[in-house]
């Protein structure tokens, strides 16, 4: 599958900027560079890297508009760094062993050595974040409110029945915060007008939903192998999923059954897996997944038409807006 031009263009100064914030000599730099890809568990340099959306959102958001890229690069580093505290304390929370396809953190070094890893990833990423200014600094540290906030939503539903609704507003803060931030601080490096900023935001909630559902159905229906993840951990772990809370908001008789029991149980089985998952194809829930997801692209898609990006950049947004539609990482 082609990568859109935006996810490319800017990883190699990225990569660059990351193993500079992270170049520490200690153990615990060592880790983080681990964690984030840049080396291998024996220190060895690689490039087992995500995507860097929300560094690269910031890069070009910031180019598009006219801002000044060295700063860019700093508001984008920031932003990444606290995307990854969020995703070693997110193993921990979410008890996956494992993160684009090698052991987490807390798998390898134990729980209370990855609390301290998470936090200090956090301070790195405020002490890159003070180099940018007053005001990327603060959205960035609304958005990091915001995504704990999402992560505490998360956690609480695991052990209840939620809606779609409150599905939404849970992922709007867990994931769409930073993907908002991405947007919004590449618009303010710009100095962009503030009709302008909550315009990019608007873009950004879109791109978020559609990328955490997405999330969501890869967790079930994606490739091991490609997604470097187990499958079916959501439900074993009763996170309310999309697709569990769409299930639950469909299911009558005979499968509302099955789900009660299931998620009445104390340890889902593997087996019990099996049986949700088999419920939820039964009732549709992945084309269901689907559309909603080409909804809110459609939004995106609606917000991107009142941004001032240059032609191109509208036709490169497109190209990132429909890949978030059949990403398979
Ligand atoms: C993972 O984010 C966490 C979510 C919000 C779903 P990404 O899928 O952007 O993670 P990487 O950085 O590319 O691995
Ligand atoms: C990701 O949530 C949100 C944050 C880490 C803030 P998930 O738990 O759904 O993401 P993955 O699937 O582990 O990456
Ligand atoms: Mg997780
Ligand atoms: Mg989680």
């Amino acid at each position: 599958m082609t990568l859109p031009r935006i996810l490319t263009r800017y990883r190699a100064q990225i990569e660059e900027g990351l193993l500079n914030s992270l170049k520490g000599k200690s153990l615990l730099y060592a880790i983080l560079r681990y964690h984030v890809g840049l080396e291998d568990e024996r220190g060895t340099p690689a490039k087992n890297m995500g995507k860097l959306l929300r560094p690269s959102l910031v890069l070009f958001t910031a180019e598009e508009l006219g801002g000044e890229m060295a700063r860019a690069l700093k508001g984008a580093l920031a932003l990444e760094l606290i995307h990854n505290f969020s995703l070693i304390h997110d193993d921990i929370q979410d008890c996956d062993p494992t993160r684009r396809g090698q052991p987490t953190v807390w798998k390898r070094y134990g729980v209370a050595q990855a609390i301290n890893l998470g936090d200090l990833m956090q301070a790195l990423a405020v002490t890159q974040a003070l180099t940018v200014g007053k005001e990327a600094m603060s959205v960035l540290m609304e958005a990091t409110v915001e995504m704990i906030e999402g992560q505490g939503f998360d956690l609480d539903f695991e052990g209840k029945a939620v809606g779609v609704n409150s599905y939404l507003k849970m992922i709007d803060k867990k994931t769409g915060a930073l993907i908002r931030c991405a947007f919004r601080m590449g618009g303010l490096i710009a100095c962009v007008p503030s009709g302008v900023v909550k315009d990019l935001g608007k873009m950004g909630k879109e791109l978020g939903r559609a990328f955490q559902i997405r999330d969501d159905l890869l967790g079930i229906w994606g490739d091991k192998v490609i997604t470097g993840k187990p499958q079916g951990t959501d439900i074993r772990r009763k996170k309310k999923s999309f697709p569990v809370a769409i299930a639950l908001a469909r299911a009558s008789g005979e499968e509302r059954e099955i789900l009660k029991e299931v998620y009445a149980k104390e340890k889902i089985l593997a087996q019990d897996v099996k049986c949700v998952i088999a419920v939820m194809e039964r009732l549709g829930v992945r084309s269901l997944a689907e559309e909603q997801i080409a909804d809110h692209l459609d939004r995106a898609g609606t917000w991107l038409a009142k941004i001032p990006f240059s032609q191109r950049g509208k036709e490169e947004m497109k190209e990132l807006i429909d890949y978030m539609a059949i990403r398979e990482k």
